[in-house]
């Protein structure tokens, strides 16, 4: 055991643990206050050194995660796919793609990663699938108003000959959301070409989906994080979108995103998950506000919803201030948990977004990359402080592979080395997301800095190693180590139950407490007092005053 909680074990019993699948499982909701540790497969560790990451090198890092003291894990989409678009295009979702494993080395994985406290997160897909999967090769080789076509969004088009696509609905990467066939139908995808969409109101598709649940939860999984969580129901008249697809707050009436249907599907797979205690549903939902994040977190649905409220705020007071508010206030209504996110395998690196120059949008800025717009070293010191807010707030934190290393985007990818389809859909742009899932930099030296034996899929820039696990391991300071440290802090100061309470939140300050707990976080130019109190961790070297950018946990006297 080298870190993280012991997951219990013992005989099944009401009320305390039960055995399901093959993993002992708490019944209490340790989700609520987790740690939860993003691994993007492909770019996490290389076990057979061909260059792309497996679950093989993955449980070669488990000492790693279980030193950094996660609760969980969540691995991104490992099942058989083309990769068109790094896995979320799946062609089985009952199986692992071979340049990840097998099903074997699953089941291993989650044996592995149990034996040291870990739970096991993956990645549910189920607003499209891969246009290499059985059903859809069978609706291509079927009909017009067969069966088969009838799982998926099949469309004659407009105009004469319906040589326009059924409506103007737009795909979220570019250009339209509809592909014609040979036959001259059409067919929905809302992302790639090769992700078409599959049909919610097709009872056999529900019924599909519950399968695969139980299919992972008896594996032994804890749960699931769930794809495009906003999406899957469309209006079944097909409407134009119209004006409404610039719409931030989609509201009831968006032919495609956050409609109602679309939470009686969640309440069936609760039901199919209430049936395993202690796992959980994460909803990946893309909306305005909290009014509606609220209703995926109602009684019956999900445990918990990302809070991209939050990691799209700026680093200013006024903004991080209001979003943590709002989260805290409604998720309590509804029971649940807030999350914290600060990066994830779609966004810019935090780090990188937080030197930014002030309204500079990161996704622009990533075209030309201009380095003169980037403060490298500011960025890396307001991240370090934003992980001391975000692990003293009340619920639970998502870290993003790397995130713990001070990792920046590798804004400087060549564009022959892209491979996010975002890039070719957009008409070249938008630079798409590669440059947040480079592989990690474990070792200082080597051909891929510790990832593998045999280079990286994408690559891996000269100064990597400076960064690197082993740069950092043991090294007072190091961005690594304030993780390691916050985490069991975390644990062993705040825990769940402790009230959240502001004591400051102005234009410069964000300060509060948990208990005889003091969070204090300077977001202004200039110094400010310290509060009375012990330092137990800071973001930077901190005497009487608190520097800009920096974040202090302080114990005062109760
Ligand atoms: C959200 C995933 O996080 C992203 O990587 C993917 O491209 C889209 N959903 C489509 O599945």
């Amino acid at each position: 055991m080298v870190g993280g909680r012991n997951l219990p074990t013992g005989p099944v019993r009401p009320g305390g643990h039960e055995q399901r699948g093959g993993v002992p499982i708490s019944q209490r909701d340790w989700w609520r206050d987790a740690v939860i540790y993003q691994v993007y497969l492909r770019s996490f560790a290389d076990g057979d050194g061909d260059g792309t990451g497996d679950i093989a090198g993955l449980i070669t890092r488990l000492d790693y995660l279980g030193e950094l003291g996660v609760d969980a894990i969540w691995v991104n989409p490992w099942y058989e796919s083309p990769l068109n678009d790094g896995g979320y295009d799946v062609a089985d979702y009952r199986s692992i793609h071979p340049l990840f494993g097998t099903l074997d080395d699953a089941r291993h994985l989650v044996e592995e990663a149990r034996s040291r406290g870990i739970r096991l997160l993956v990645d549910l897909v189920p607003n499209h699938t891969s246009s290499e999967h059985e059903w859809f090769r069978a609706a291509l080789d079927s009909s017009s108003g067969s069966a088969e076509r009838a799982r998926y969004h099949f469309r004659g088009g407009r105009g004469p000959d319906g040589e326009l696509p059924p409506n103007d609905w737009v795909s979220v990467f570019g250009g339209p959301a509809w592909t014609r066939l040979p036959d001259g139908e059409w067919y929905l995808h809302l992302f790639d070409p090769t992700q078409p969409d599959l049909n919610w109101s097709n009872p056999e598709v529900r019924a599909e989906f519950r399968d695969i649940i139980r299919f992972w939860l008896e594996l032994g999984v804890s749960g699931f994080r769930v794809d495009v969580a906003h999406g899957k129901s469309k209006n079944p008249d097909y409407p134009d979108v119209g004006e409404m697809v610039d719409q931030i707050d989609f509201g009831d009436d968006h032919p495609t995103w956050d409609r109602a249907e679309l939470h009686e599907i969640v309440r069936e797979w609760r039901e199919v998950v209430d049936g395993y205690p202690g796992a959980m549903m994460v909803a990946e939902a893309w909306v305005a506000n909290w009014t509606r994040l609220a209703r995926y977190l109602r009684p019956g649905e999900y445990h918990q919803v990302f809070d991209f409220l939050f990691l799209q705020a700026p680093w200013d007071a006024t903004s991080l201030g209001s979003r943590i508010d709002e989260a805290i206030t409604a998720t309590s209504t509804v029971g649940a948990a807030p999350t914290w996110v600060l990066s994830n395998h779609d966004v810019v690196r935090h780090a990188t977004r937080y030197g930014l120059a002030s309204g500079v949008d990161p996704e622009e800025w990533l075209l030309d990359g201009d380095r003169s717009l980037l403060d490298r070293e500011r960025g890396v010191r307001r991240a370090r402080a934003a992980t001391l807010l975000v692990m003293a707030l009340p619920g639970s934190v998502y870290v993003y592979q790397g995130e713990e290393l001070g990792l920046h985007e590798v804004y400087q990818l060549p564009v022959e080395a892209l491979q996010d389809p975002v890039w070719e859909r957009s008409g070249r742009t938008r630079k798409g997301r590669d440059g947040c899932r480079v592989p990690i930099p474990w070792a200082m030296e080597g051909r891929s800095f510790g990832f593998g034996a045999d280079g990286s899929w994408l690559p891996q820039p000269a100064h990597w190693g400076e960064t690197s696990v082993e740069a950092q391991r043991g090294v007072d300071g190091s961005t690594l180590e304030l993780y390691r440290t916050a985490i069991r802090l975390r644990r062993e100061l705040i825990g769940e139950s402790l009230p959240f309470r502001w004591q400051e939140w102005n234009r410069d300050v964000l300060a509060f407490s948990r208990g005889s707990m003091l969070c204090v976080v300077n977001l202004s130019d200039e110094p400010v007092a310290l509060p009375a109190g012990d330092v137990v961790l800071a973001s930077e070297p901190t005497g009487n005053e608190l520097a800009p950018d920096t974040a202090v946990w302080l114990m005062r006297e109760a």
